[in-house]
């Protein structure tokens, strides 16, 4: 509970520059007086304007500084919570907004980036819209509970039922979940191309491998037919060497039919000497006798036949010569195309093992595919690990799903708005009997109002006379009020009402007013802006007097 203890501001509005200073926590009900432009609702503009930066009245900050003194307008509000006690103050020309705590300065500075923040949302717990709602009613520029949008009672609600904290919560839930559906586009994307990086890697290690095989497969192909090309080689030597058996020891034939041809010329060449002899001779040379013609006749005779015979020999020598020279050629040109052929395989044979050998190479030569299979790898752990992140962030957002579905109006909240509700009803159908109007007021999940006359005809807000819309304004007041309490939430001792029994309300709703007020609690502190100073004066612990003098606004 917000314990307000003094307010003092000088320089402020219509106050000059000494201070005025109220103790908020003295009287249980305070009368304020004074003459129009006394300076009676300056009170509630202070008030607002040290605590949230904001003059109660329509106006902007500069126009609060007294036209007078132009200057060093400051606004000091003291209070208690708990065991901490709080000072604020605030002012300009110079430019001030100070925390005390337990009469410790908070350093701006230091880690509390927005004071104001801090100032509401920790220290007060209550906004401008709620405060103004729980603490102040009447007034020209004070807008009714009734008059505000279902989104606007809504926030006062939950500031009152303590619950402002779920929607604190959705905010900072939003804000991951926008966050988390950036990181997650972000991943899919980066999924995306992995996956097509992979895809590319692949077919390039595909690539390389048909490459291979195909090289491999061409070396085969070649191996084979090498191969072929050797055995039909080695067949043909088989046969030419078959061929080549089948001449025979022609060699030493050959030799043979020579040695018989010179020796057959040599005879012949003996012969014919010879008979060359006895044709030049008569005589014999040795023994000088002379060589009977007979005898030379028969030996000439025989020895010419002998050359006939020998010559005869010697040409069919000769033709068997011939024929075996060509025979012999064939021979040779055979011989030599065996070696030719032998040549050849083993030329080829050297080729097949070249070829044997290359096959082997290319099977064996894996470095660029082992590498670039170890990239895939690397590609492949990404992926993996990037699933993995998507899984997790993909749970994160089920989390967080199921909590928005919790924090969002219709979850956790209206639970605790539904269970408080009836309770809400009843009070203010208690407190508008306790003023004596008799309506069934009734307000909804979606804090739309129904309010049923006593005839049970449905009227709106805006139906209701002055005076009765002031009692349900007030009923309002004091049913916030009353849970604030229940809740220990927006609790505070002080009450504000300006000119709220001066307008509508008849000498009958005053007194029931009066009443209620009195039934309200010692630690409520009320302050009733009045000008019925007659009708009211006996009825409050303590008055309050504010008048105008030398232009200056001054309490006495
Ligand atoms: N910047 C300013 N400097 C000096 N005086 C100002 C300034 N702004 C407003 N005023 C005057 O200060 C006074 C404000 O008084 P306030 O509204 O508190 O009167 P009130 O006592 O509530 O009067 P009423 O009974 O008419 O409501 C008015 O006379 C107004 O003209
Ligand atoms: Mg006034």
């Amino acid at each position: 509970m917000i314990n307000f203890s003094t307010i003092r501001y000088k320089n402020f509005l219509s106050t000059g520059n000494a201070f005025t200073e109220i103790q908020l926590n003295r009287s249980s009900s305070t009368l304020i007086l004074g003459e129009n432009g006394a300076g009676k609702s300056t009170l509630l503009d202070a008030i607002t304007f040290a605590l949230f930066n904001k003059p109660f009245r329509n106006i902007s900050k500069p126009q609060l500084i007294n036209t007078i003194n132009r200057k060093k307008m400051v606004v000091e509000v003291e209070f208690t919570i708990g065991s901490k006690s709080y000072l604020v103050r605030r002012g300009s020309q110079p430019s001030i907004f100070d925390i005390e705590i337990s009469g410790e300065l908070i350093d701006q500075n230091a880690s509390i980036r927005d004071y104001q923040k801090y100032l509401e949302e920790s220290i007060l717990k209550l906004n401008y819209k709620s405060f103004t709602q729980i603490v102040i009613l009447g007034s020209a520029s004070f807008t009714p509970f009734m008059q505000l949008t279902p989104n606007i009672r809504r926030e006062i609600i939950e500031d009152i039922l303590d619950i402002r904290i779920f929607t604190t919560m959705k905010e900072v839930l939003k804000t991951r979940m926008t966050d988390l559906k950036g990181k997650l586009s972000e991943i899919e994307t980066e999924l995306t191309i992995t996956k097509e990086k992979a895809n590319i890697q692949k077919k390039y290690i595909e690539t390389l491998e048909t490459d291979k095989q195909e090289k491999v497969d061409k070396i085969i192909d070649e191996i084979n037919s090498t191969e072929s090309i050797i055995s039909t080689l080695l067949s043909q030597v088989d046969l030419d060497n078959k061929v080549k058996e089948s001449y025979g020891d022609i060699e030493s034939k050959r030799k043979r039919l020579e040695s018989f041809k010179l020796d057959f010329t040599r005879k012949i060449k003996e012969q014919k000497k010879e008979l060359l002899f006895y044709a030049d001779h008569d005589d014999c040379p040795t023994c000088k006798q002379g060589i009977p013609h007979e005898f030379k006749e028969e030996i000439t005779e025989e020895k010419e036949n002998k050359i006939t015979e020998l010559e005869s020999a010697s040409t069919k020598l000769q033709s068997e010569w011939d024929s075996l020279d060509k025979t012999y050629d064939e021979f040779i040109s055979l011989q030599q195309k065996i070696v030719d052929t032998n040549n050849t395989i083993m030329s080829t044979q050297t080729h097949l093992q070249r070829l044997v050998l290359e096959k082997t190479e290319t099977e064996n030569k894996v470095g660029d595919i082992e590498k670039e299979t170890d990239k895939l790898k690397e590609i492949a752990k990404v992926l993996v690990s990037k699933t993995g992140d998507k899984t997790k962030l993909k749970e994160d957002q089920e989390y967080h799903n199921i909590a928005e579905s919790l924090l969002k109006d219709s979850g956790i909240k209206t639970k605790i708005i539904r269970q408080y509700l009836p309770l809400i009803n009843k009070l203010v159908n208690k407190y508008l009997k306790s003023m004596d109007f008799f309506v069934q007021f009734d307000l909804d999940e979606t804090f739309k109002e129904e309010i049923k006359s006593r005839h049970r005809d449905k009227f709106s807000y805006a139906s209701f006379s002055e005076g009765e819309k002031q009692r349900i304004d007030l009923a309002l007041v004091f049913t916030w009020r009353t849970i604030a309490k229940m809740k220990n939430s927006a609790s505070t001792n002080l009450l504000l009402l300006d000119e709220v029994f001066d307008s509508s309300l008849d000498v009958n709703g005053t007194d029931y007013v009066m009443q209620l007020l009195n039934t309200i609690g010692e630690e409520t502190n009320v302050f009733v802006i009045s000008h019925k100073s007659d009708q009211l004066f006996d009825k409050f612990r303590n008055v309050i007097r504010f008048e105008k003098k030398n232009n200056y606004s001054v309490m006495s």
